[in-house]
């Protein structure tokens, strides 16, 4: 029973590690910060792909942006709604693989995913993102695209057009 139990919770973090990053949640000052860099307004669009227990989703719907979520782990898909549950109208979170998912429009698209998903990661956007899209990645650059902006823990990247650009 007790090794049951283990699996349940193994299984979903395990599934994460293995299939982009484990659960490592950002610094609440670096969300905000990132929050500030993306240059999104209220009513614009964020997705989180690997969006964790939403700390980031949270904190835009703050400022009325509008957040999409995927996760694969069920568990922090709910921990994700519980701690968006105010914001419920403007947060979306569903329990996905990144991988299989057609990427959504979005203005800006945030991801924390280990070093060596990057260049699989940077070929999904390049073949999906036909719309001007911000990408902000933390911790981990691309391997080939060119930052538009970075710092000591984040890169930003445009894609599906060079004319657009919501940087601060
Ligand atoms: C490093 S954490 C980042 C969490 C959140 N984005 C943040 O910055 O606080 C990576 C998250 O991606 C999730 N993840 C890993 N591989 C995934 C995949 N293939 N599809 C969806 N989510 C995935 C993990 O479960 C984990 O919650």
């Amino acid at each position: 029973m007790l090794i049951f139990v283990l699996l349940l919770l193994v299984i979903p973090f395990g599934l994460g590690a293995i299939l982009g990053a484990p659960y490592v949640p950002i610094l609440h000052r670096d969300s905000e910060r990132i929050l500030k860099l993306s240059g999104l307004k209220p009513g614009q669009t964020l997705v989180d792909l690997g969006s964790g227990d939403g700390r980031l989703m949270r904190a835009a719907a703050a400022q009325g942006i509008r957040c999409i979520g995927y996760e694969i782990n069920p568990y922090l898909v709910w921990i994700s709604r519980l701690v968006c549950w105010r914001y419920r109208k403007l947060v979306t979170v569903h329990t996905a693989d990144l991988w299989s998912i057609k990427l959504p429009p979005a203005d800006v698209i945030y991801i924390f995913i280990l070093e060596r998903y990057m260049e699989r990661l940077e070929q999904k956007f390049t073949t999906e993102l036909t719309h001007p899209t911000t990408v902000i990645s933390y911790i981990f650059r691309l391997p080939s695209k060119t930052p538009i902006h970075q710092t000591h823990n984040t890169y930003t990247y445009e894609f599906g057009s060079d004319a657009h650009t919501g940087l601060k």
